[in-house]
């Protein structure tokens, strides 16, 4: 999922650590209640904390643009609940698969935007059933020529509302995505003699911007791209939709400043009786993606087109709003001081579907015995792996078995990859 990390690591700092902790333990009591009242482990979610985030990002960007749609990115978090307080909030939603789509459809959203590679025919035909609802946005040629088969099956027909995708990085494994700019003549050409399929607009993503260079940068391609295409083309064009890929302010915490994402540490490179410094990258506010996007669209694109901008977030809208909550279950000592550096807990890192924090750093807390001193002991889930780590430290005035623990801020990118492996998936609740 990530791409080249754009600024070297500061230290994360101490106040703003503590900061974010003290704020998740003032509520501990009612944390703690829930795991009482629902069992151990526990996902926690707060509808309040997702429409504050969906009124943010689209405050920040309408300060902008006359025509905005913002399409709540379901991948990155596929609890229907989510997808159901975004609506509430005015969102559309951006699904990527027929069993995505089934979900947006449940939820009676009116908008959605289809959009991903390798659409099945099934899915394509999902998309056609609801094209009052969906617009459908093509990969590449293949797709329009197998949606092509489809429509003329389907007469009489009313048009299908469809957008091209494109690739703003032709090179590596990123090309999978859309088709290349400089295609966009012979797209156009094909599909403007296609009766049944109506271009509508374009789209694409980039993914993990702690800044938003890439954008800006892809934007100015695309105003490049458009001042050579014919004037038919950009009249037709009622969207532009410029993706997700939006990382939140507070910035990318790591366990080292070596490790980028992807990487395990060395075994013994963790010690067992101190807290090692944190670190960050930082990110960047929302207003100052909103202003340098938008300059770069008023500059790049609007001499060539007057269309809607569209906006896909995931992460930005839910990294905050969801919780995991467990249990300590087992607690181990390697001397016989009773110092206790290792606990196991109720949960293992099947919970989030991969091994985020033997990267990552997110602080846990034990809500059970609340304190402002980060204290080491490794914190290790249930699973048959070694590679099955919570963390290296916890917040608290000690831990023991029955404890209960809250890594806060887990809402993206963990529950949708959630698997039954060894263990099962935790339980639900709705703040
Ligand atoms: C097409 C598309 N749009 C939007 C998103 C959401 O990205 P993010 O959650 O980083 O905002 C993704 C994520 O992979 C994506 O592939």
């Amino acid at each position: 999922m990530s791409e080249q990390l754009p600024s070297a690591p500061l230290v994360l700092e101490k106040e703003l650590l503590e900061g974010f902790v003290a704020g998740y333990f003032k509520d501990g009591e009612q944390y703690l209640s829930l795991l009482e009242n629902h069992g151990s482990p526990l996902w926690v979610l707060e509808p309040s904390v997702l429409k504050a985030k969906a009124l943010s990002f689209s405050q920040a960007f309408n300060a902008y643009f006359d025509k905005t749609s913002y399409y709540f990115a379901m991948k990155s978090n596929n609890r229907p609940e989510v997808s159901a307080t975004l609506l509430e909030s005015g969102f559309g939603l951006d699904v990527s698969s027929g069993i995505e789509l089934r979900i947006a459809l449940n939820l009676n959203a009116r908008d959605i935007i289809f959009s991903g590679p390798g659409k099945t025919d099934e899915e394509l035909n999902l998309a056609l059933q609801h094209r009052d609802r969906v617009t459908l946005l093509l990969d590449s040629f293949g797709e329009l020529d197998r949606l092509s088969a489809l429509v003329s099956g389907l007469e009489p027909a009313s048009p299908i509302r469809v957008g091209i995708r494109l690739t703003n990085n032709p090179k590596g494994l990123w090309r999978k995505f859309g088709i290349v700019p400089d295609m966009l003549p012979e797209f156009w050409e094909k599909i403007a003699a296609l009766p049944h399929i109506r271009f509508a607009g374009l789209q694409f993503h980039s993914s993990w911007n702690l800044t938003p260079e890439r954008q800006v940068e892809f934007i100015t391609l695309l105003g490049r791209t458009l001042a050579r295409m014919p004037r038919d083309f950009n009249q037709s064009i009622e969207f532009i939709d410029i993706g997700g890929g939006y990382w939140p302010e507070e910035g990318e915490w790591l366990h080292s400043p070596e490790m980028p994402e992807g990487s395990s540490p060395q075994e013994n490179s963790i010690p067992w009786d101190r807290v090692r410094p944190h670190y960050r990258i930082p990110g960047t506010p929302i207003e100052t993606f909103a202003k340098a996007i938008s300059h770069a669209v008023q500059t790049h694109l609007f001499p060539f087109v007057n269309c809607r901008i569209c906006f896909e977030p995931g992460r930005w809208i839910c990294h905050s709003a969801m919780h995991l909550l467990f249990s300590v279950t087992d607690k181990k000592s390697h001397d016989d001081k009773e110092n206790h550096d290792l606990v196991i807990t109720d949960a293992g890192t099947n919970v989030i579907g991969w091994e985020r924090f033997e990267t990552d750093y997110f602080p846990v807390l034990n809500l059970s015995r609340p304190g402002l001193l980060e204290k080491p002991c490794h914190i290790l889930g249930s699973l048959c792996t070694p590679h099955d780590v919570f963390g290296y430290a916890y917040f608290g005035e000690g831990i023991e078995t029955g404890d209960c623990l809250m890594i806060p801020c887990q809402g993206a990118y963990t529950y949708s990859l959630g698997q039954n492996f060894i263990k099962g998936l935790p339980g639900f609740v709705k703040l």
